[in-house]
């Protein structure tokens, strides 16, 4: 694990819902800040504590510690009213929640367009779709990167923010319209929510990168938090099949303006099997009877969208290669309770005919496996490592050896004390 003053960056090693939410949050006491480098409310995170469940897709999901303030950094986007009915969640908790968020004034902003644009493209591609979250995440994106969006901190300035909203909001119903054969947004709606919304906010709103380098000055300790899962990333990962960002820890120093040596550590999270929600290769994916039972003993249903998720067997060369991107030396290994009382467990140990995962070619991957012995249970509450039965043990053991990876923590239940630390 990282030395105790160290800052870190936790970063999912599939393809996303590893458990990043939980991690998170069991790691936040000893943290001063939780900052989001990159994606936005097509993240689902969820915590569990005294039974009560959160799952963030805007805020932080370490919030629930009272030592943390968030950052929603310049690298993410944002949902106003994704945040506001979370944030009304969250103020149920801590009614001062409010004083230990901040928000940089270069985040972009999704608007309805994104969301309405982001669903009918889908819909028009058919078979080739992604299977996005349909929260408008590639759209606002592309706008970004083409340099047309609008950013939270202009919402603060009313005569600028008309001025680019107008424009924007012209091109995008004449798209809606033209294009797609849809009505068209109402502008001084949209004008006045968004407008209220900067109202809302305005005390939470920093730049970022000042108040993030000012606070590591003087001493702060800061928790990185990575949305979505390496072979999500818009580069590095299984694209088309990916999502507009920069997922992998490199992500940090640029979705935050912090510079890439202040990122001391990285943990991996990966899930003791594999999951993915959405179109795109899956190497070690099951299918039939296995698939459904698996599902059902994980609840991998998606935390956004509650769509089913695929699912399969614990791939080695996804998670090695996922290791090399990130500088990951340890991992989170989460979700081994639900391979309780399965008779065997196997492992994607390599793919044949190649000795390296291939983010371009991962489509053709034939994964050889290593089976071994399952085990009872139940691993829920169990506390040390020494007290796991001899075959969870064993698994755990064979993942560190054929990963040439530490797995230095163990999750073994949705709440967060179900932990077990080595
Ligand atoms: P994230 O997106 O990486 O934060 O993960 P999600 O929250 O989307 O999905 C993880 C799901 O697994 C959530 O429902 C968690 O409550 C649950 N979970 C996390 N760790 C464990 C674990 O070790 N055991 C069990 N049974 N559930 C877990
Ligand atoms: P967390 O942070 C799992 C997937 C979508 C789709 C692709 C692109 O909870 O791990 P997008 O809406 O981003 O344009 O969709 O990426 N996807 C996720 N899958 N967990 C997530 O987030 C995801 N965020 C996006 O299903 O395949
Ligand atoms: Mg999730």
């Amino acid at each position: 694990m990282a030395n105790k003053r160290d800052n870190l960056a936790i970063v999912g090693l599939q393809w996303g819902d590893e458990g990043k939410g939980k991690i998170i949050d069991f790691l936040g006491k000893d943290f001063d800040i939780n900052a989001r480098f990159q994606g936005g409310p097509n993240a689902g995170h969820t915590v569990i504590r005294n039974k009560k469940k959160f799952v963030f897709h805007q805020i932080p999901a370490g919030i629930m510690n009272r030592n943390i303030t968030g950052l929603v950094g310049a690298g993410c986007v944002l949902d106003p009213q994704v945040f506001l009915i979370e944030l009304a969640d969250v103020e149920k908790a801590d009614p001062r929640v409010r004083k230990r968020l901040k928000l940089s004034k270069f985040t972009h902003l999704i608007f309805p367009y994104h969301k309405i644009i982001d669903k009918l493209r889908e819909e028009k591609k058919g078979d080739e779709r992604i299977g996005t979250t349909q929260r408008g995440i590639g759209p606002v994106y592309e706008d970004k990167y083409g340099r047309v969006g609008i950013r939270l901190g202009e919402l603060l300035d009313e005569d600028r923010f008309r001025k680019k909203f107008k424009a924007s909001l012209s091109y995008k119903n004449f798209l809606l319209m033209e294009l797609y054969q849809s009505e068209p947004l109402d502008e001084k709606k949209v004008f006045e929510e968004y407008l209220a919304f900067g109202e809302n906010v305005r005390d939470m709103v920093v730049d970022d990168a000042y108040y993030l380098n000012q606070e590591m000055e003087k001493g702060k300790r800061v928790l990185f938090e990575g949305a979505q899962g390496t072979f999500l990333d818009i580069d590095y990962g299984t694209y088309p099949f990916v999502t507009s960002s920069h997922t992998v820890a490199g992500g940090v120093a640029v979705g935050l303006g912090v510079a890439p040596f202040k990122v001391e550590k990285v943990l991996g999270v990966a899930k003791a099997y594999v999951t993915r929600v959405g179109a795109g290769p899956f190497p070690t994916e099951l299918e039939g009877d296995a698939v459904e039972s698996l599902r059902k003993k994980g609840g991998e249903f998606g935390a956004t969208t509650g769509r089913p998720r695929r699912c399969g067997h614990f791939d080695i060369p996804l998670v090695r290669y996922g290791a090399m991107l990130n500088g990951v030396k340890e991992i989170a290994l989460t979700k081994l309770d639900i391979l309780d009382g399965e008779r065997t467990v196997k492992i994607g140990k390599e793919y044949a005919g190649t000795d390296h995962f291939d983010p371009m070619s991962v489509d053709k991957a034939q994964p050889t496996y290593v089976e071994l012995p399952g085990w009872t249970g139940p691993t829920t509450d169990v506390g040390d490592f020494s007290k796991l039965g001899v075959n969870a043990r064993k698994y755990v053991e064979k993942i560190e050896e054929l990963s040439g990876l530490k797995v230095s923590m163990i999750s073994v239940g949705g709440e967060t004390e179900a932990m077990i630390v080595r």
